[in-house]
């Protein structure tokens, strides 16, 4: 039988602190069945209630170097919840030395897909632009919810699973909030965060696992009904109050007196957060923009440029891969895209007109700064340009499905139930909406010195996988934590959980 220690077991194993798990054990009543995979800061299991149900449980130290970030996560996740391009969140809380969040149970990060593919080094355009498509869907979804991740790379995009007969397999998902920003805030966080900071603090000895659980968990429901009612059928937080003011003497109304009314609306409501002149180094060296090498606050196109390195990196190496004798930052700032897409190997890739969208590419990405709105509309038509170049369907085979015979995988994709064309298929013109257009924004001064070195970082210029975190960042302790104030067991509120995949992608 499985043991449920709450106290949390993570026993201690070697001087490190390092948590070790058993197989078998049970922790907040979900049995560790194997583990899936080891982060930069957790672990990873696949967990169950009851044998047939399978979820994903990430658990983090909670005294490891710069804390856990698990709450952040849990702040993310619950207001990006209504989306099919996040992970479910099932559940989340703390014991006395780790943190945990329970997520709907993923498929393989895309460097195990590309691991398994027939020509693991390279994926054939037919894939990878078809992978870009996806990620740029999902990566925009965040954004259009007021959200930088700031950690893009292969690793944190997954395919589904298949589940309710739904085909899941085919479609990329995007996780690891650990690092992600708020650029938007809404207006009253900010009156409540003022109003909170003016009571007294809590003593540590306050915590939230015992009497107050309840309270706390109807807080959060109530708060994330609120969010939920905001979003519903609309794209973001905006689109429905321009609906909810337009009722009174509508007809009367220009369609001009209409849209200045919805912009005064979402400015009454929401605004940007002022971008700081300096930050701490976030994100990941290999995938990092160059803004995130200056330590500058990162925006959503800097979410961008990662991607772009991500998507190179499915077909060829990145010149700073590897190597040690530069600093990365130098070799970033000489590559454009266009030499990045160039492949000596197959030089009939890019058409005359592609060379050319990469080049806008580069240029619009240079003129965007922390509150500009990217054009994620040339950078869809490329990937799409790739896409129809190669001549596959969204209906070809992925070259990880490739292994099998092509004809048994079309009849096999053929019986499984038929899900409704994915947005990103279709996606008409939802790469050119911004919800946030009329929102103000504040004057931008960039620094050009950095005050704080980044940590663990050779003189070399070394190249790290392992995703940066420090808790000296302001912003961390802004967007989220006092690590204190988990509640033991953070439920998602039922009809978030009913709603995430019932409503079709936002137009
Ligand atoms: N919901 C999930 N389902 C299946 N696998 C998952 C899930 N969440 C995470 N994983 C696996 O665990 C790995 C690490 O998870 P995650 O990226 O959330 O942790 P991390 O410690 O922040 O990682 P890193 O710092 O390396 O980015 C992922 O790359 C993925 O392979
Ligand atoms: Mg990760």
């Amino acid at each position: 039988m499985s043991k449920d220690n709450p106290n949390g077991s993570g026993n201690e194993n070697g001087a490190d602190g390092e948590l070790k798990f058993e197989i078998g054990e049970t922790i907040a009543g979900f049995k560790l069945v194997n583990k899936i995979d080891e982060g930069g800061f957790g672990q990873v299991f696949k967990v169950t209630k009851d044998d047939k149900t399978f979820y994903a449980m990430k658990i983090e130290n909670s005294a490891m170097e710069g804390g856990s970030a698990i709450k952040l996560e849990i702040n993310v996740l619950t207001q990006l919840n209504h989306e099919s391009v996040f992970p479910k969140f099932i559940i989340g809380g703390r014991r006395a030395r780790y943190q945990y969040i329970v997520l709907e149970l993923l498929g393989d990060n895309l460097r195990m897909l590309k691991a398994r593919s027939i020509h693991p080094d390279c994926w054939s355009d037919g894939t990878w632009s078809r992978l870009a498509i996806q990620c740029l869907y999902a990566l925009k979804k965040m954004h259009d919810n007021g959200f930088v991740h700031r950690d893009i790379k292969p690793n944190n995009f997954a395919v589904g699973m298949d589940s309710d007969g739904q085909n899941r397999s085919r479609v990329v998902l995007l996780f690891d909030f650990g690092l992600a920003r708020k650029f938007i805030n809404h207006k009253t966080e900010d009156k409540n965060k003022e109003a909170a900071s003016s009571k007294p603090e809590k003593s540590p000895g306050d915590s939230l696992f015992s009497k107050n659980n309840n309270t706390k968990q109807s807080k959060l429901v109530k708060k994330k009904g609120t969010k939920l009612d905001k979003k519903a059928g609309g794209n973001g937080f905006a689109n429905k109050k321009r609906g909810s003011i337009m009722t009174k003497g509508e007809s009367t109304r220009t369609a001009e007196d209409k849209e200045k009314e919805s912009a005064r609306a979402l400015n009454d409501k929401f605004k940007f957060r002022i971008a700081r002149p300096h930050t701490d180094f976030r994100g990941t060296f290999q995938y990092a923009s160059a803004n995130a090498h200056e330590q500058l606050e990162l925006g959503r196109a800097d979410d961008i440029w990662s991607l772009m390195y991500m998507v190179v990196e499915m077909f060829t190496e990145l010149p700073w891969a590897n190597q040690d004798t530069f600093p990365v930052e130098d070799l970033k700032n000489q590559a454009t895209l266009l030499r990045l897409f160039t492949d000596s190997k197959n030089p009939n890739r890019l058409t005359a007109k592609m060379n050319e969208q990469l080049e806008a590419i580069e240029k619009m990405l240079k003129g965007c700064n922390y509150y500009s709105f990217p054009n994620y509309e040339i950078i869809h038509q490329f990937f799409k340009d790739v896409m129809t170049k190669s001549k596959v369907s969204w209906n070809s085979p992925f070259d990880w499905e490739k292994t099998g015979n092509v004809e048994e995988f079309s009849k096999d994709q053929r019986n499984k139930k038929p899900v409704k064309v994915p947005q990103w298929e279709a996606p008409g013109d939802y790469f050119k909406q911004d919800p946030w257009s009329t929102l103000k924004r504040p004057n931008y001064s960039p620094s050009t010195t950095s005050q704080h070195p980044i940590p663990n970082r050779s003189k070399k210029g070394q190249i790290r996988e392992k995703t940066v975190l420090s808790k000296e960042d302001p912003s961390q302790a802004e967007d989220a934590i006092s690590l204190k104030k988990i509640p033991s067991d953070v439920q998602a509120p039922t009809n978030v959980l009913r709603n995430s995949r019932e409503k079709p992608p936002n137009a």
